[in-house]
């Protein structure tokens, strides 16, 4: 294989020689200019496979120089070189789609990893290319996992809205439910693919910094505001805005969306002029919107502004046929990532994943796969793979705790107590509660309490455990 082509932007000398020779020394061809210019054009003639960015250079703002790299060759990962400890430009660099950053002065192996790191990831999404030549979509909606009547549901709803002029788009869903990725995928299937898709998180930054961030500063609008700079609204110009974690939104910055929302025009913070943009919004949020409305949290005419074409991305918890086919699709995805050949679940395993409550969703799923298979040999993840939360019954784990009690059953105590307790007692219990979680399937209610099935059954036999049965008041005589 050809060795990997680095050009390498950054006008001091120093810095520019140690990074060619740190890279040479690893087997990478370079290429090294001193300008933005100089930049561009090797990018152009040479296609090369990386990027090092200084974020300062004598003709231009390493940012500026960013965001028109990315235009041209999306694909191309950059790191950014930023200052030491400025924290705003390698937010910014991150939002315009840097790979990464460094902050300088840094040390050659640091550098050596994060340079590895992205040609790796390089390396995984081009196998992924389909093999028609075709270029790669990024983001279709295939990428969205799911033939629940609720997915299918949402998917239809994404669709349609990508393919249509909604201004506003609201996705609201608990915490890992998949947001991101539904906004994602609007854009890349929407008439604005080609042009920017910027996301900001509300929570991310201070009340000030934010503002500056969505709507750009004029020079001399605060202390630290020595140029001119133009906010993603401006920046995304055509394309999307993903406001994430918009239920965090401060006040102040909640009326001026509004206002943005109205008249599609903003003001640069300090600036008199009323500038025109033309962006899509898709706000996010895992909170409930009209609950904070009403708590007084949340703007009311903001909510109803946005909330004109809401999609709410369902708990996994109410869509557990899913889990089969999203397993599926993660373990294949971490076979190519982590060079694995693991084939599937095994039938036990996958009951207790049914029968758990998912309180991450969809992104608790696919980091217990993940781990699973770090630690996986090879042909099927078994129950021992799992981690302990999904096997614990569901009132230790905050689930279903209250349909136990409200049946009148006690609930297994964890501590001795001075007085002890009966044994018996506390199996009885959760045999109990396994098989009303299960709807008294009696495998997976062996599963989940990591028995056989004739323990179960014997147990059922010794306690006298029937359907519907079984009040404290029934417990057998010792
Ligand atoms: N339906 C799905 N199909 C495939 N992958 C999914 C699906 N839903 C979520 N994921 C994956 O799960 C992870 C979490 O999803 P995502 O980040 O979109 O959640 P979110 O709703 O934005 O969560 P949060 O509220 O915490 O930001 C991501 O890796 C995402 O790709
Ligand atoms: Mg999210």
């Amino acid at each position: 294989m050809a060795p990997h082509l680095i050009v390498i932007i950054e006008d001091d000398d120093g810095v520019r020689s140690a990074l060619t020779k740190g890279l040479e020394r690893n087997g990478y061809k370079v290429r090294a200019v001193d300008s933005a210019a100089d930049g561009l054009k090797t990018i152009r003639g040479r296609s090369p496979d990386l990027v090092l960015l200084d974020w300062r250079l004598p003709d231009a703002d390493g940012l500026e120089l960013l965001e028109r790299i990315r235009r041209r060759r999306p694909d191309l990962p950059v790191i950014m070189m930023t200052g030491f400890s400025n924290v705003e430009t390698a937010v910014r660099a991150m939002h315009l789609g840097a790979y990464d950053y460094v902050s300088k002065p840094f040390d050659l192996d640091q550098m050596m990893l994060v340079v590895r790191k992205a040609l790796d990831a390089r390396r995984v999404r081009s196998e992924v290319q389909p093999a028609a030549g075709r270029a790669l979509d990024p983001f279709g909606f295939d990428r969205v996992v799911g033939e629940s009547p609720l997915m299918l549901e949402a998917k239809h709803v994404l669709r349609r809205l990508a393919e249509s002029d909604a201004r506003t788009i609201l996705l609201q869903g608990e915490s890992g439910t998949g947001k991101d990725l539904a906004a994602k995928v609007i854009h890349y299937n929407s008439r604005q693919a080609e042009r920017p898709f910027m996301n900001i998180t509300c929570t991310a930054l201070p009340e000030a910094l934010l503002e500056s961030e969505l709507f750009g500063h004029e020079k001399g609008a605060f202390t630290d505001a020595r140029q001119q700079k133009r906010g993603l609204f401006e920046l995304a110009g055509g394309g999307t805005i993903f406001l994430d974690e918009i239920g965090d939104m401060p006040a102040s910055l909640q009326a001026k969306l509004l206002r943005f929302l109205d008249e599609k025009t903003l003001r640069r913070v300090g600036g008199t002029r009323d500038i025109r943009v033309d962006v899509r919004i898709i706000a996010a949020t895992n909170r409930v919107l009209r609950a904070l409305v009403e708590q007084g949290e949340f703007r009311e005419d903001l909510f109803y502004r946005l909330n004109v074409f809401p999609v709410t991305l369902p708990p996994l918890r109410e869509r557990k046929e899913d889990i089969p086919l999203l397993a599926d699709c993660f373990i294949k995805q971490y076979n190519r990532e982590l060079h694995k050949d693991v084939k599937g679940i095994e039938k036990v395993a996958l009951n207790v994943m049914q029968a758990y409550h998912w309180p991450g969703n969809v992104r608790e799923l696919r980091n217990l796969i993940e781990r699973a298979m770090l630690m996986a040999r090879g042909g099927y993840l078994t129950l021992a793979d799992l981690p302990m939360e999904l096997k614990k019954p569901a009132a230790a784990a905050g689930g279903g705790g209250e349909s136990a009690a409200a049946a009148g059953e006690p609930a297994p105590r964890r501590d001795l107590g001075p007085e002890g307790l009966d044994i018996r007692q506390v199996e009885r219990s959760l045999v109990l509660q396994a098989l009303r979680q299960t709807g008294w399937n009696q495998s997976k209610a062996a599963a989940l309490l990591h028995i056989s099935r004739d323990q179960l059954r014997y147990r059922i036999q010794k306690y006298g455990l029937k359907d519907g049965a079984a009040g404290p008041g029934e417990w057998p005589a010792p």
